[in-house]
């Protein structure tokens, strides 16, 4: 038996494994898409949703809308449903309303936001301006974007779940310089979700920030799930590892975000893409494999994962 395959048998048998082990009878099918529990509510969130960022940030009319209808339809077809936007990403918000009274799926999604600004007013007017922009009464998800003016945000974030306006409230950031201060955030247990970088480029949310976030009964977002698409580069001309099969990936696509939802504490990783192709292998998602494919369990090469290891200095998104 090879090692690799050795390693997740023993890990599947374990104890914890078996606790978050779905049927082996479940099939890759899309509409089988993984869901985990938000732990304040119950409700549970299928592990992919998509990310907004650069990739919904389009002109109205822009060619590129068609294959982003088609984007939004595939991500629903394959059981998803989270979309996360923010007034940073330009006409993103616009778009991905636009997309969901186009396609008829608003009921369908789980739609994510962010207030990026200071000053209560100014707040309570961008979270108006999302609202009318994504073309809903309601939004799922209100996070404060980057922790900017928090302490204030938070105020108005509570009074309009309580008002119904907004279902859960949240906290972002994007880079591991801000993980002390979101550590210490997570433990007032304030926040129903927090949202954060990690893949297998930027790994340091490992040391603390996961546990600290299970911990405190937050659901969580990843952010950057393919490090803003630089994954992609590393591999290029390589062959996914003949062990990769053993995890029943067959994309890098898959293997990156197999590695990331593995981590029991991972609610839903978010990536961004605006390419019909690219949103299939995101869907190939069979549970065993993804408890198997646990790196941090060390059922793969650290040679390999060195491989990834960068410097995390990316500009704020
Ligand atoms: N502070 C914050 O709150 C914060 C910060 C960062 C990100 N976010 C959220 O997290 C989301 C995801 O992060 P991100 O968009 O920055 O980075 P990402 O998801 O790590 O990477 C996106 C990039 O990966 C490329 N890509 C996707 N699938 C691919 C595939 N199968 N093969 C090759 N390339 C592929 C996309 O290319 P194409 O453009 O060609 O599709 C895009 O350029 C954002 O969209 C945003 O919603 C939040």
């Amino acid at each position: 038996m090879q090692p690799v395959r050795r390693t997740l048998l023993k890990l599947a048998g374990s104890a914890s494994a078996l606790m978050t082990l779905p049927s082996l009878s479940a099939q890759p099918a899309a509409s089988q898409l993984l869901k985990r529990v938000i732990p304040k509510s119950g409700e549970r969130l299928p592990v992919i949703g998509l990310g907004t960022y650069i990739v919904l940030d389009v002109a109205p009319n822009a060619p590129e809308l068609a294959e982003l209808k088609e984007v939004l339809t595939t991500f629903v077809a394959g059981g998803a449903s989270v979309v996360d936007s923010s007034p940073m990403y330009g006409r993103a918000e616009a778009v991905t309303g636009d997309l969901a009274a186009a396609t008829g799926l608003r009921d369908s999604l789980f739609l994510a936001t962010k207030v990026w600004t200071s000053g209560r007013e100014a707040g309570i007017r961008q979270m108006q301006d999302s609202l009318r922009l994504m073309r809903t009464r309601r939004i799922d998800l209100m996070q404060v974007h980057n922790l900017l003016d928090l302490a204030t945000h938070l105020k108005t974030l509570r009074e309009w779940k309580e008002a119904g306006t907004i279902r859960y409230l949240g906290i972002t950031h994007y880079h591991s310089g801000a993980y002390r201060d979101l550590e210490k955030l997570l433990k007032t247990r304030d926040y129903d979700f927090v949202q954060f970088n990690y893949s297998m480029a930027e790994r340091e949310a490992e040391q603390r920030l996961l546990a600290v976030a299970a911990e405190s009964g937050t659901a969580v977002i990843i952010n950057r799930p393919f490090a803003q698409g630089e994954l992609f580069p590393k591999v290029k001309g390589r062959e996914l590892p003949a062990w990769a099969a053993d995890f029943d990936c067959d994309s890098w696509a898959q293997f990156f975000l197999k590695y990331i939802i593995a981590h029991p504490a991972v609610t839903c990783a978010i990536p961004g893409t605006g390419k019909v192709r690219q949103t299939f292998p995101l869907f190939m998602v069979k549970p065993l494999e993804l408890i198997c494919v646990h790196p941090r369990v060390s059922a793969v090469p650290s040679c390999f994962l060195g491989h990834f290891q960068k410097t995390n200095t990316c500009a704020a998104t």
